[in-house]
Parts: structure tokens; C-alpha cells; sequence
């Protein structure tokens, strides 16, 4: 089923009874007091995939390809003329020091105006399980819908590599600006649509797209309707493209499930020449921390480089098949330190005339595996809804449920459409994971007597 079939179908209605306090609103009182296609899978985490190719240097590249927006200088670092006689204010922007992938900034007005600093919020996540050792199961849909969008964020699951967050903000973050300087931050959309706005430039997005935004970028969230569902993974290292995928000059592969072609970036700018109070909610050291600089964020006129925020359609992932049963690294879709992030896209399954497309029981020894169930059937589990969320463990082997195996022989494709994330380290569950859990998950391969 394709994209656009699939718009609008399964969406649920808001739960407007519900009452928060907005992220925003709790800052602006702190500042006032003083005080302050059918199933598609998400997996987090799997051993299966190839830990030595994230686990290497994440210096390889966020995304190498270059782009440039709006009107630049044709030298660097020199003189930059606005209509008006005066001069641009260029900002070189990495986030790996000097080394890493950059990209120059041109504004109207300097970047580094700050008017007032308010009282940091404490957001380090707090878990409710340590030294888990138990398949779960979590409701995801069953999380309430909260206006704002960094309020309506929960964290689910954590370590030191990475947080897996899920989210239903009902309304736009237009009144304050975003910036993470904790984590790169990919953003699947599983439900929704809208546009993300940056300081590089807009990206339009809608259902099974993921935004990739590179720690640092400035940022506010347009949404389309009330009702989205968001999986977010805040990754403390950069985000990257498969290494395997790329040649040493960067370029993808011919093997590679995607290329260039379908990676979506900025395309439009919109320079604001404002001056006033622009408040920027900034994430560092999980505290989160409200400036008010002096002119607008979004002033860039032109950049060029290697270091923006994309977009990546899930239905744009090709998927790799073969005549047997083919491990969860062809499913590879990006890359971080000590954890990885999958497509399970709609595939035909395995053409061997005596092939079990179900995948084998495989003991992740070494990784936590965790599957966000987006759309579709899926064949390994008895009992799956769209926003289910399951940690399977490292320690324990886990496999498909009791006649999932044989259910699938002879069958030809399937519908599911998956990501998924390997994290090389052990997860801890918040717990909001465990409010929102299906206890009986752990035993739920028992035979029936
Ligand atoms: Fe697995």
C-alpha cells in the first residue's frame, strides 16, 4: 500500500479532555517568577545488525552531499555585503568540532545576540527498570496526546548512547524556537503532517517520512492537524548513513536500499530581518534552558556544506531479499555509535520453494532489539497494534510466537513496513514504558497445554 493510500486511514481522534502545561508555558511562568500500508515496524536496536560498522568512527560523514541554499560569497571568509552596505555575519556550523561535517551560515544579524537567560528544567530521564531482563510490550498509542511538542515528548527507553522517545503533540511549536545541542534527533513520523522549519531552510514532511535534524539546528514544528504520533530517537552521537553503503568518497552504493535521489533536503529559505525577543528553549546536559536573543533565528540568507537537516521517506527504502531467510542488516537504514536504526519495509518474502519466511528464534546476546510496530500484519507475533513498541533483551534468545512459523510458509510478501534500532548497550526503561506496558508479553511463547 502505498503512502498515499494510506493517509488518513487509522488515524485516532485527540484526546482533547486531556490538560497539560506546555513546555513553552511552563518556561514563559519560570521567566515570570524568577523560578525559571497497514503495520509498519519500528525496531530499536538489534544485534543481529552489523555492530562493527557502527560502532567505528562516526567521523565518516553525517550525510555527505553537498547543497547550498540562497545567495553566499563566492570566497569564504570574506567580505559579504548586505543591500545596505553593511556586512553579512557568517557562522561556520559542525558539529564534530573543526573535523567534522560543517556547513558556513550567512545572516542578517549576529547569531550570538542573547538578551536573557532564564532557569534551567531538569529533564534527565529517570528509570523505573534497571538490569532489565524482560521481553516487553508497550502500548504506545496508549500515551496521551499534550499540546505542546516538547512536553508531548516521553521518553520510554534510555542509555548513555541514545534516548527512544514517543510523542502525540496536538499542537505546533511556533511560539518558541527548538534547539537540541544534547543529540542529533530523527523524527519518524508515523502519523502526521506538516513542515518542519529550520534556520537552513523548510522540509515539508508527512506519514513515515523521518527527520534527521543534526544537534544544533534551530528549529520550530508545523503540524497539519491535531493528531500525530511521533517515535523520536535523541542520539548522543551523529546520526550517519550506513558506511557499508558508501564508497570512500561518500557516495552510496549501487547495493545500497536508498540513495541520493531519495533524500529529501532543504529547499526553500526565508530570511527574517526581525528585531525583538525570540525565545529558544535549548536542550544541554538534559537541562532544558530558555534563552531570548535579540533578533529572529531564522536570518540566514544562503549557506552551503555538508551539515543540515533531511528527510527520508520509509517507502523509499528498497528492500534486499533473498531465497532464505535474510538477517536484520539488510534492513540497515542508519547508523550511530553503539546503535543502529532499520527500515522493515513491504517486501516480497524469501522465493526458496521450501523457505520459512519467519525469522529464526536468534539470541541477541549482545543488544537490546526494540520494534516500533508502525503498519501493516505482522507474521512473527500473535498479537501486534499499530504504536506497540517491544524490547526484547539482551540475554535471552526471543523468536516468532507459537504458529507464526508455520503461518508463514508459502506465503509470497508482506504488507509490514518496519524500522528498526539496535542499541550495543543495555536499555533502561522510564517509566512511563512501564505505565504503558502489556505484562504478560514476557510469557507470551508459552505453549498452550
Ligand atoms: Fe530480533
Amino acid at each position: 500500500m502505498r503512502k498515499a493510500d494510506r493517509v488518513g486511514k487509522g488515524e485516532r481522534s485527540c484526546r482533547t479532555g486531556d490538560h497539560c502545561i506546555g513546555i513553552g508555558q511552563m518556561l514563559q511562568q519560570l521567566s515570570h517568577t524568577g523560578k525559571g500500508r497497514k503495520f509498519a515496524r519500528i525496531v530499536i536496536a538489534c544485534t543481529e545488525l552489523s555492530r562493527s560498522a557502527s560502532s567505528r568512527s562516526t567521523k565518516q560523514g553525517l550525510m555527505p552531499m553537498y547543497h547550498r541554499l540562497g545567495k553566499i560569497p563566492h570566497k569564504r571568509h570574506t567580505v559579504f555585503k548586505k543591500p545596505d552596505g553593511n556586512l553579512h555575519y557568517e557562522q561556520l556550523f559542525g558539529t564534530e568540532g573543526f573535523s567534522g561535517m560543517s556547513s558556513l551560515l550567512y545572516h542578517l544579524n549576529r547569531p550570538t545576540m542573547v538578551g536573557e537567560v532564564g532557569q534551567a528544567i531538569d529533564r534527565t530521564p529517570e528509570a523505573a527498570v534497571t538490569h532489565n531482563l524482560k521481553s516487553r510490550m508497550i502500548k504506545g498509542f496508549d500515551l496521551k496526546p499534550a499540546d505542546d511538542f516538547l512536553e508531548a515528548r516521553k521518553v520510554m527507553l534510555f542509555n548513555n548512547d541514545l534516548n527512544v522517545s514517543l510523542a502525540a503533540p496536538r499542537a505546533s511549536m511556533t511560539d518558541y524556537f527548538y534547539k537540541n545541542a544534547d543529540a542529533d534527533e530523527l523524527l519518524f513520523v508515523h502519523e502526521g503532517s506538516g513542515v518542519l522549519h529550520t534556520l537552513l531552510g523548510d522540509l515539508p514532511f508527512g506519514p513515515l517520512d523521518y527527520l534527521i535534524v543534526p544537534r544544533g539546528i534551530i528549529y520550530q514544528i508545523e503540524f497539519a492537524s491535531e493528531q500525530n504520533r511521533l517515535l523520536i530517537v535523541e542520539s548522543f552521537s551523529p546520526i550517519v548513513t550506513p558506511k557499508r553503503y558508501r564508497n570512500h568518497f561518500g557516495q552510496l552504493l549501487e547495493h545500497s536500499p536508498y540513495c541520493e535521489r531519495d533524500i529529501r533536503k532543504p529547499e526553500q529559505l526565508d530570511p527574517r530581518d526581525e528585531k525583538g525577543a525570540f525565545p529558544i528553549v535549548i536542550r544541554k546536559e538534559n537541562h532544558l534552558h530558555r534563552l531570548v536573543y535579540d533578533a529572529h533565528p531564522f536570518d540566514v540568507v544562503g549557506w552551503d556544506g555538508y551539515n543540515y537537516p533531511y528527510a527520508f521517506n520509509a517507502e523509499d527504502f528498497e528492500p534486499i531479499t533473498g531465497r532464505v531467510h535474510m538477517p536484520p542488516p539488510i534492513h540497515q537504514t542508519f547508523e550511530a555509535h553503539n546503535f543502529v536504526v532499520c527500515t522493515f519495509a513491504p517486501r516480497m518474502y524469501d522465493y526458496h520453494p521450501e523457505s520459512i519466511p519467519a525469522p529464526y528464534n536468534h539470541s541477541n546476546i549482545d543488544s537490546d532489539e526494540v520494534l516500533y510496530y508502525v503498519d501493516g500484519d505482522f507474521m512473527s507475533r500473535n498479537h501486534v497494534e499499530r504504536g506497540f513498541m517491544s524490547v526484547h533483551p539482551a540475554g535471552i534468545p526471543h523468536g516468532p510466537h507459537p504458529g507464526a512459523y508455520e503461518r508463514s510458509i508459502g506465503q509470497k510478501q508482506t504488507d509490514e513496513l518496519a524500522v528498526m534500532v539496535d542499541t550495543f548497550k543495555p536499555l533502561r526503561l522510564a517509566k512511563m514504558a512501564v505505565d504503558l506496558e502489556d505484562d504478560s508479553y514476557w510469557s507470551s511463547w508459552r505453549e498452550q497445554s
